[in-house]
């Protein structure tokens, strides 16, 4: 992955058990491109020794102001010019306290405080014990924190280091190497509202068996994602699939053709695009059997009667929002053969602005995919890359495709 590649960031470790993380989170930033330069304070270094972070980082850690490296001995202006921006991981609840008051009385927080805030943004990953976060200084602080323009990441749930449970625990390293890749993203759909439509369907036969097929779940999973690293509130309407929930989208897990039908419509009514990838049954067994069907000796299968499932992008870009043009309709086409001619075809027939070609087999389970892009004007090719980057395009196209 390089998510980071050209970032510099600057890695501020305040005091607090959350450090052991912070060394994971360095390794991670390093693994997606970036270059860090870590800089620690004198309670960090309690907690956590600069050996590990400059071994992780591979450049020396500064902690001091006073820092006689620096040939203006002037860390603080030096370090933070340089950065395309400063995480304070772990940010203590004291140090928030600091950061507040513009106070300047060690390193790290002297870097927060003199860095050009206009193209050196600071972000904040809050650890504390929960009586210690939920504390009204503390919510005080995050309230006018955002105000002076830091961007403050949410908190863990969970068992805290001191025995007890709740909120204020760190963010894990991944969930906060995803939060960073998403704040470099471009907000391009900022205040919308995306629902996408994920992973196959499950058809009951009887309690114990159902009708499914390959689709993994993958390609709608990083739409959700991409649309909310472009600021969109993102609805995610997944089918029976093993995957985590990318970090701040709304999940609505079910089973059935008719479930995701139900979940869609309900959603659908105040959404501003849908992204249909979900691999829906086109059949179901008409009635599933109440107990598991058991083999009656005489050799002959049992007899399923399908019954056709409703076509739920087509039925949403029937309806009367999509008709006045509030709610823009994207479809997925998983072809085995003949890719432009069928989506071209379904293309019209599901009645959508633009339908998103793919060859099924080729990509099912894979990390990487090649897409089609087919409108009412032609076809545009998305070569080869992995979901991700290809989900970051298609959101660029649609933001594009619907601008107000
Ligand atoms: N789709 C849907 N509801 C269904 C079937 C399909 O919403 N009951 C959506 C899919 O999410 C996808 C698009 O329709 O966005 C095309 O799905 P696909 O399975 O390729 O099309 P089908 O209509 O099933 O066409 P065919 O089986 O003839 O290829």
């Amino acid at each position: 992955m390089t998510d980071l590649a050209g970032k510099h960031i600057v890695l501020g470790l305040s005091g607090g058990i959350a450090c052991y993380k912070a060394a994971e989170l360095c390794r991670a930033m390093v693994k997606a491109g970036a270059t860090v330069q870590v800089a620690m304070t004198e309670a960090a270094e309690h907690f956590i020794t600069p050996v590990t972070l400059q071994a992780l980082s591979n450049r020396p850690v500064y902690g001091s102001q006073w820092d006689p490296r620096e040939p203006n001995n002037m860390p603080h202006i030096n370090l933070s010019r340089e950065a395309d921006a400063i995480l304070v991981a772990p940010c203590s609840a004291d140090f928030m306290a600091k950061l507040l008051h513009g106070r300047a009385d060690d390193l790290l927080s002297l870097m927060c405080l003199a860095r050009p805030m206009d193209r050196v943004p600071l972000l904040l990953a809050p650890a504390m014990n929960r009586e210690m976060w939920a504390h009204p200084a503390t919510q005080r602080n995050v309230v006018q924190l955002r105000a002076d323009g830091a961007t403050v990441l949410g908190v863990g749930r969970g068992d805290q280091a001191c025995g007890e449970t709740g909120d204020g625990r760190m963010l894990e390293a991944d969930e906060l190497l995803e939060d960073l890749v998403a704040f470099f993203q471009p907000k391009r759909l900022a205040g919308r509202r995306v629902l996408v439509t994920a992973g196959p369907t499950y058809e009951a036969i009887d309690p114990v068996r159902g009708i499914t097929n390959r689709s993994s779940g993958k390609m709608g999973f990083a739409i959700a994602r991409a649309a909310r690293e472009a600021g969109a509130e993102v609805t995610l309407v997944a089918g029976p699939v093993h995957l985590p929930t990318p970090r701040g989208v709304v999940r609505v897990d079910v089973a059935s053709a008719a479930d995701m039908l139900q979940a869609v419509l309900a959603e659908a009514e105040r959404a501003d695009v849908l992204v249909a990838t979900a691999a829906v049954a086109d059949w179901r067994p008409a009635s599933a059997a109440e107990h598991k069907i058991k083999k009656d000796g005489s050799g002959v299968p049992p007899a399923i009667e399908f019954a056709e499932t409703t076509d739920i992008l087509a039925t949403v870009a029937a309806s009367a929002r999509a008709a006045a043009g509030r709610l823009f309709c994207v479809g997925f086409a998983a072809e085995s053969q003949d890719l432009v001619h069928n989506a071209q075809v379904k293309r019209q027939r599901k009645g959508v602005p633009l339908l998103v070609g793919n060859i099924g087999p080729a990509t099912f389970g894979r990390d990487d995919n090649a897409l089609l892009l087919v409108d009412a004007h032609g076809t545009r090719e998305l070569p080869t890359a992995d979901k991700l980057t290809l989900a970051r395009l298609l959101i660029a196209e649609i933001a594009q495709r619907t601008r107000a």
